[in-house]
């Protein structure tokens, strides 16, 4: 199973490695090799360099008011709060001219901007629908089935990884480190998202009490027994 898993990781990276506007330095992207999100960018209608983008009138007083928690020549430490104010106003998700907006503001170079956009998965650089649904990629979770929960999750949807179902509704994608599910419980959180009910925050597992294990804590509850000791003087 891993060297399948690898043969595919290494694919992924291949296809990060053949850029075609690059969106961070080589740094980053070996950081981001082992994520599915994309490092490079393609043109397309809604998501050009050269289309305009500017902050809204309300969000520039925004603009101003995040710019003055930070001393003039640290402009560039607004990046996170001013990208996320950006995804905002553009419906959840970041296109490249949005972020060259950002680094005009901070002044800096808009290479500067990309390399945050792509780093922290919180910045969506494609269109996402209304709930935007991760899925943990990581070995343990992989274990634990999370490619079954992913699997249950698209061919419900009836989307690929990162598309967007007809009516905007959802998309999914992959991320580290989420609240373990079932793929009955996540078809079903899906299914309360649809109509409006907000599902229980913390783990889906009715067998666990927060993150405490399956089944209730099995360890550490009778008397502690030292480690077995050896009668060195009987040797
Ligand atoms: S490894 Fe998947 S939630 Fe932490």
């Amino acid at each position: 199973m891993f060297s399948r898993l690898a043969a595919k990781r290494l694919l992924e990276i291949r296809r990060v490695l053949r850029p075609s506007l690059p969106l961070s330095s080589p740094a980053s992207t070996a950081a981001r090799s082992f994520s599915t999100a994309l490092n490079y960018h393609i043109d397309s209608p809604d998501n050009k360099p050269d289309a305009p983008w500017e902050f809204t009138a309300a969000n520039m007083e925004r603009v101003k008011e995040i710019m003055s928690h930070y001393p003039s020549n640290y402009k560039q430490s607004a990046v996170i709060p001013l990208l996320d104010l950006a995804q905002q106003q553009h419906g959840g998700w970041l296109p490249v001219s949005a972020m060259n907006a950002v680094a005009k503001v901070i002044e800096v170079a808009p290479i500067r901007v990309y390399e945050v956009a792509t780093f922290y998965s919180m910045f969506n650089r494609t269109k996402v629908g209304k709930y935007h649904l991760l899925v943990c990629g990581t070995t343990p979770c992989m274990i634990r089935g999370s490619r079954e929960i992913e699997e249950a999750l698209l061919k419900h949807l009836g989307v690929k990884r990162n598309e967007v179902t007809k009516d905007g509704m959802f998309s999914v994608g992959e991320m580290e480190c989420m609240e373990d599910v079932t793929p009955k419980r996540v078809v079903e959180i899906v299914e309360m998202l649809r109509r409006g009910e907000k599902p229980p925050v913390g783990t889906q597992n009715p067998n666990r009490i927060r993150s405490g294990p399956e089944g209730g804590n099995l360890t550490l509850l009778g008397e502690c027994k030292p480690p077995p000791c050896r009668d060195l003087d009987a040797c």
